[in-house]
């Protein structure tokens, strides 16, 4: 089979550039070594930046998000038993919505089968071949495709990244002493927005999915394992870090969803060798605290796809061989944002009590300085693309 553009992994950035590609008139084959329904239900981001959220609008793909998605103008940072409001809006001018990943991918799903495009699910022994000419090809089990270019957006498990000779790629990593427990429950939320918890006891998160859903997430040792944690082990704990002074109430409903996911940061340089382009977490991780990992994804794929219309409608190499340095400059912005959400919100374990109180003066410093305050709402609510 012959296709223009040769997509690994049907994740928010491989099905986002198949449909920005189609947009440009330029055909694409996906790949995804999972089945459908296993990707549609995967639980995991949360919130679309606003830049996120306008270029969706823009491709015709905002339709469900602008009904159900939740827009957010504001979070509280709790600390000291307190709640202090981060005013997103009225310091940015811009805001948040709050909508499923795994909406996103539905979304994303139904239009590109609508306007015929080719998802292939449950596709196994990917592999990638001459990418350093101008005719690369994916071999799979039963199959293989002719390309002009391939884009892996196979995560950070996929095959993509690894075939990039090691002497070209540089990898930088940064290992957290913590894990987040993430949990999904049909309950009310709790509290209008997002809170983001700093407590004695570590990091607690209050989310949402939908006025009857509430998502939550706890900071646990890396080497937790789920099956130690009963549901009534993780709620006594959630109440535990969310309690206020001022009689907050945690909210509590069935369980629909539970599991632990590493931290890291991560980040591989450069994100194209010869016809191969890396996008998303193929390239990139951020620890989650930022919610920026899904947007980056978006912003990488947005990139790209003009990058490829030029290639593909005149020939023209500018756009592609400024595809990784441009992608990079946003990508060690959320990294250093990640990094700072991250470290100012957890307990490392056995820090000094010098740490402790830095994390504290950070976090008061945020929360009465309206220059803090603005710097921390840009990042978060996205910067421009
Ligand atoms: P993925 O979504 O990982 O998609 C990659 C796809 O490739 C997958 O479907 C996979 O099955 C497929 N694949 C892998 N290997 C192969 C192969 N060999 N062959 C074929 N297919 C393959 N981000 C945010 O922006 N905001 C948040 O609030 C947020 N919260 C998060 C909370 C949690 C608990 C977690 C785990 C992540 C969170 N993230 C968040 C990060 C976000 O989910 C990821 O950054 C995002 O999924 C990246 O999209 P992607 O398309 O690059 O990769
Ligand atoms: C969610 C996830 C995040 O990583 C975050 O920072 C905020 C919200 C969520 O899943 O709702």
């Amino acid at each position: 089979v012959r296709t223009q553009v040769g997509i690994i992994g049907a994740g928010p950035a491989g099905l986002l550039l198949s449909h920005l590609l189609h947009l440009e008139g330029i055909d694409s084959v996906v790949l995804e070594a999972r089945s459908r329904v296993y990707v549609e239900r995967r639980v995991r981001a949360g919130v679309v930046e606003q830049p996120s959220a306008d270029l969706l609008r823009e491709v015709g793909l905002a339709d469900r998000m602008d009904k159900e998605g939740l827009p957010h103008h504001g979070f509280s940072l709790r600390f000291d038993r307190e709640d202090h409001r981060i005013p997103l809006t009225e310091l940015t001018g811009s805001a948040i919505t709050v909508y499923g990943q795994q909406e996103i991918v539905k979304d994303l799903i139904q239009a590109r089968l609508a306007a015929g495009g080719d998802i292939r699910f449950e596709v196994s022994d990917v592999a990638v071949h001459d990418v350093e000419t101008d005719r690369p090809r994916i071999t799979f089990d039963g199959g293989e495709l002719e390309c002009d270019v391939i884009a892996g957006c196979d995560g950070f498990h996929g095959v993509s990244r690894g075939t990039i000779p090691v002497a070209v790629l540089k990898t930088f990593q940064q290992d957290y002493p913590f894990a987040w427990l993430g949990l999904l429950a049909k309950a009310e939320p709790s509290h209008e927005e997002l809170i983001y918890t700093s407590h004695e006891r570590g990091f607690a998160l209050h989310s949402m999915r939908s006025p009857e859903v509430t998502r939550l997430y706890l900071q646990v040792d890396p080497d937790e394992r789920i099956e130690d944690w009963s549901d009534d082990r993780v709620w006594d704990e959630l109440h535990l870090r969310l309690e206020t002074d001022d009689g907050f109430e945690l909210n509590e409903g069935p369980v629909i969803e539970k599991g632990i996911t590493p931290m890291r940061g991560f980040v591989a340089e450069p994100m194209r060798y010869g016809r191969l382009f890396l996008a998303g977490d193929a390239a990139h991780i951020v620890p989650p605290t930022g919610a920026k990992g899904m947007n980056l994804a978006i912003a990488d794929v947005l990139v790209l796809s003009r990058a490829l219309a030029a290639l593909l409608h005149k020939g023209e190499t500018e756009l592609v061989e400024s595809y990784s340095d441009t992608c990079l400059r946003r990508v060690w912005r959320a990294q250093g944002f990640s990094n700072h959400m991250t470290t100012m919100l957890h307990r490392a374990p056995g820090a000094e009590d010098y740490q402790h109180r830095l994390q504290l003066s950070q976090l008061r410093y945020t929360a009465t300085s309206s220059a803090a305050a603005t710097s921390l709402a840009e990042n978060y609510v996205g910067l421009p693309f």
